[in-house]
């Protein structure tokens, strides 16, 4: 009889990337995986790192765990993830039960850890950081596309330094895939069924920068535009100030790009942007902002926001509230500041007052509020373009699939339109997707 895995995933798109190859990895060790922990023989958690409050989470789930340890002491626990980076071999020191640790670019060595538990009894980390050639050799592809929409790795790590931060420290320097690889992998995805990817990477445009000769990343979402069979091309997170005119003319020209542009600023005050070491000022982002609308004047836009910055004051916020209200954001991630151990802002004295701070961030909820009812509500009564990436999970008939602008829209159809691109009369607007019907 095969051996049971549960695995649970924390954090950002990376994560959930790093995670399919887990599955993979774990699969070819015979593991089945299910959907509970209750029956598992091996259970993983890949950990999130970039609040604090994320990372006390890990802490709480494996206590969680502890009494199904209690009860079959043959059960494996195992951390990975941007915690397991961060914290290393301590954590088993830490957490006399957990049985393996292995970090962000350690996810190959895995298999070996797991047996090692599994025969031996022996626990183990693997926690490195591994130099850019060994990186480039295990980067995170897939070879089937059972889906009609993928994310595509196409760089790793994060050489910013945000002064906050703690990406750059848990999941090391940028490498950028050469552009062959990823092109035929693309292609590969496409053949399979794939309409539409996502090319992935914590900072995305500053693909291939620091490589020697190769494709800039706009003339790479060129040649992604020559891939027969897909239909969209999305890429996420950017960095404004790598967001080059190249790249925006890309939103004219490359009619397969979709319409929407998840585009972080975190403030709208140049003098906390400076201390984030964000690389641009209030106005330089607005400016680009301006250029893409030129380029695309349906685009909508995205964003992160961090409220409660060390040295943040009332003027400083108003001037994040002022840019909000400019650029009129379709959507927005707003965190409370969270200081990140290691990281530069974390020697900065946190001057804000809490109870400020949990006003301004209602203030800016409550206007970007109002931005995204007003945005998309406007789309109820008209039909707009849905690739359909299958049947809901409800069952019921109701089927899925994103227009343009990467909004959730179910509606009722056959199943057979699974994969095809329909026009979809929205009906309603909730907070995060929409109704509509087959137009
Ligand atoms: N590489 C991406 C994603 C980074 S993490 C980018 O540059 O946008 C996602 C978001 O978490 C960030 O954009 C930021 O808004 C938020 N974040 C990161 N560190 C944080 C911290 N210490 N406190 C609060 N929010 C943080
Ligand atoms: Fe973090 Fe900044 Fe890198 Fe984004 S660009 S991952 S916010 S350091
Ligand atoms: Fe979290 Fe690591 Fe992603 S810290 S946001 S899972 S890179």
């Amino acid at each position: 009889m095969s051996r049971l895995f549960y695995l649970e995933t924390f954090g950002c798109q990376m994560n959930v990337v790093d995670s399919e190859r887990i599955v993979d990895l774990l699969q070819e060790l015979g593991y089945c995986q299910v959907e509970t922990p209750e029956t598992a023989d091996l259970i993983l958690l890949n950990t999130c790192s970039v609040r604090a409050k994320a990372e006390r989470k890990v802490y709480g789930h494996l206590g969680r765990f502890k009494p199904l340890k209690d009860a079959r002491p043959d059960l494996i626990l195992g951390v990975g993830g941007c915690v397991a980076q961060q914290e290393g071999e301590k954590m088993l020191a830490q957490v006399p039960y957990l049985d393996l640790v292995f970090g962000t670019h350690n996810i190959h060595a895995l298999p070996e850890l797991v047996l090692n538990a599994e025969q031996k009894r022996q626990r183990g980390a693997a926690t490195e950081l591994l130099d850019r050639e060994t990186r480039l050799r295990l980067f995170p592809q897939r070879s089937s596309g059972e889906s009609v929409t993928r994310f595509v790795t196409v760089m790793q790590g994060c050489d910013n330094f945000c002064s906050y931060c703690i990406v750059p420290h848990v999941r090391g320097r940028e490498v950028s895939r050469p552009s062959g690889e990823i092109l035929t992998e693309i292609r590969s995805l496409a053949e399979q069924g794939v309409r539409e990817v996502t090319l992935l990477g914590q900072n995305v445009n500053s693909y291939g920068l620091k490589e020697d000769g190769e494709r800039s990343f706009a003339a790479l979402l060129g040649e992604v535009q020559k891939v027969d069979g897909i239909e969209r091309i999305r890429f996420t997170t950017s960095h404004p100030k790598d967001l080059s005119n190249e790249l925006i003319d890309c939103f004219s020209h490359l009619d397969k790009l979709c319409h929407h542009l998840h585009l972080p600023v975190q403030c709208g005050s140049d003098r906390i942007l400076e201390a984030m070491n964000r690389g641009y000022t209030a106005k330089e982002y607005l400016a680009k902002v301006g250029r893409l609308r030129e380029a695309c004047p349906d685009i909508r836009l995205t964003t992160d926001i961090i409220v409660g910055f060390p040295g943040e004051g009332e003027d400083e916020f108003r001037q994040t509230l002022d840019l909000v209200g400019e650029v009129g954001y379709a959507d927005a991630f707003t965190f409370l500041y969270s200081a990140r151990p290691g990281t530069a802002a974390a020697e900065l004295p946190d001057t804000v007052d809490a109870e400020d701070k949990q006003h301004r961030f209602e203030r800016l909820v409550e206007l970007q509020t109002a931005n995204n009812e007003a945005t998309w509500a406007a789309d109820v009564g008209s039909a707009y373009e849905v690739l359909v990436e299958g049947e809901s999970r409800q069952g019921d008939g109701q089927l899925f699939g994103r227009t343009t602008w990467n909004r959730i829209v179910n509606f009722s159809g056959p199943a057979s339109l699974v994969g095809r691109t329909v026009a979809v009369k929205i009906t309603r607007n909730f907070r995060n997707s929409q109704l509509g019907e087959l137009a």
